[in-house]
């Protein structure tokens, strides 16, 4: 994990634009303007190098409050990539306001386009590195409709693990059958499945290596993360420092 502590002394302009308040060139006009404070007095160059940590920096009356890392818990909608650039569709950075998209955040591991729910995104590579980690077994669970009768017997071969159709062999992940329903005539079923790994289109094909197909799937949970309620599709907020510091100790 980067220590905060360590950030050294940065530029004044590199730290208002990586804070999203300004680009350089107009980190310089607000210079001449005397609108940029460090500790109480107007600086006269823009490239001026300070602590972020320790100095004192305003601009026009405002503290500029820095920090070197944003955590950002997306609901993700269906439509959007977990991606940073896309050529055809839009990208989850793209539900962002541009003070955030300063930090330049990316997605921690994805979601399929058509997949809904918990996004962590976030600029800190080191955690991000950590909770995508195999090793790390990070448990992710999903609500999912299938279509199907899914039973016990579902809840067996996955706990024994599965192979897909790549012949990769799962590993243990946990069945919950919330209900059951008929629509035109097939049977539907309302599940949670709660898996340690992030192979690719995972939940589907586990679905589909035992016959059936999974129609709505919808992320609750990563680790210590749950979707909050409050958030609507496309809405984000940033982690609680509670959040953080459970991602971080987990
Ligand atoms: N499993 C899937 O099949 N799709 C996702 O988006 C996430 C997990």
């Amino acid at each position: 994990m980067s220590d905060s502590k360590s950030v050294k002394k940065l530029r004044v302009d590199k730290i208002l634009s990586h804070l999203g308040i300004s680009t350089r060139s107009e980190s310089k006009k607000l210079v001449k303007q005397g609108r940029v404070l460090v500790d109480g007095v107007a600086i006269k160059d823009s490239g001026l190098q300070v602590n972020p940590e320790i100095a004192k920096i305003e601009v026009d009356g405002e503290a500029v409050h820095y920090r070197e890392f944003i955590y950002l818990l997306l609901n993700k909608p269906q439509g959007v990539v977990s991606a940073t650039e896309d050529k055809w569709d839009d990208t989850v950075i793209d539900l962002l306001e541009a003070q955030y998209i300063a930090f330049e955040p990316f997605p921690v591991g994805r979601l399929d386009k058509d997949t809904e729910g918990l996004l962590l995104l976030t600029n800190d590579g080191q955690l991000a590195h950590e909770l995508l980690s195999p090793r790390k077994h990070v448990p992710k669970t999903y609500e999912a409709s299938v279509l199907g009768a899914v039973d016990e017997a579902d809840g067996v071969a996955f706990r024994n693990g599965v192979t897909l159709d790549d012949g990769y062999e799962t590993m243990p992940a946990e069945l919950e059958i919330i209900r059951q329903f008929e629509q035109e005539g097939e049977i539907h079923s309302e599940i949670r499945l709660t898996i340690m790994e992030g192979k690719f289109h995972q939940v589907k094909r586990m679905f589909e290596a035992v016959g059936k197909k999974v129609v709505y799937l919808k992320r609750i949970s990563m680790g210590p993360l749950q979707l909050d309620p409050e958030l609507a599709l496309g809405d984000y907020r940033e982690l609680y420092p509670e959040e953080l510091e459970a991602l971080r100790n987990r």
